[in-house]
């Protein structure tokens, strides 16, 4: 399929087939995918934790009003954002850099002060804000690379944050559950998947100056 046919075909999956799971590699193709998100300054200030385990699907499932997609899809993908937005952790991303390009470090220190000081301007509700909008980023790359390899996604908004953060243990982590993506194969019982999809029309959404 072309993007354009597989994002047609993409829709957000209200019933998956139970029955159906993904291969190892297919879960390697996705989060690689997903890793391959851009982020702002490419500091990529979330997390995803990806929930196999039956047991710990059925406890988001009811966080999650009781939503089937949480139980029957293959996995789910919960992208975590960042509570905040330390020195020490753009340290770290920045010791990344300098290790993966061979940069020296002290060259990249500029960098990492910029950085730093873009961040201190902001109080801690912009800087969790401007995490949890890379997080986005993040799941509309991994909705677009499923269906770009036929797997179906939903994304949900619909849980209850603390339960999440309680169920996963995210706060303790510094994260905090943003928004998340059941992905599997759809059940053909799913009616959802016959409704035509619904867009303002292209010219409508876009003006060009
Ligand atoms: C951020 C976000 C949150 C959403 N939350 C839910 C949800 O909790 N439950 C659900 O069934 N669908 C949810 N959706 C799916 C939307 O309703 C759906 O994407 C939209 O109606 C467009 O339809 P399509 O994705 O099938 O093309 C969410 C979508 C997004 C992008």
């Amino acid at each position: 399929m072309n993007l354009i046919e597989s994002l047609k075909w993409r829709y957000a999956t209200k019933r998956f087939d139970a029955s159906r799971r993904l291969s190892p590699e297919q879960l390697a193709t996705l989060k690689e995918a997903t890793n391959l998100a851009a982020s702002s300054f490419g500091l990529q200030p979330y997390r995803v934790v990806v929930i196999e385990d039956p047991a710990v699907k059925e406890q988001l499932r009811e966080a999650s009003y009781n939503q089937p997609q949480l139980t029957e899809s293959s996995h789910v993908f919960v992208f975590a954002a960042k509570r905040d937005m330390s020195p020490e952790y753009i340290d770290s991303y920045v010791d990344r850099i300098a290790e993966v390009r061979g940069v020296p470090r002290e060259n990249l220190d500029g960098y990492a002060e910029y950085m730093k000081g873009s961040v201190a301007g902001k109080d801690l509700e912009s800087v969790q804000t401007w995490n949890q909008r890379q997080a986005y980023i993040g799941l509309g790359t991994l909705l677009a690379a499923a269906a770009e390899m036929g797997i179906d996604t939903c994304p949900m908004e619909g849980f209850d944050v603390a339960a999440y953060d309680r169920i996963l243990g995210l706060e303790a982590q510094g994260l905090t559950a943003t928004v998340i993506a059941p992905v599997g194969y759809r059940s053909p019982e799913d009616a959802t998947q016959e409704h035509a999809k619904v867009r303002f029309p292209v010219e409508e959404m876009f003006t060009t100056v």
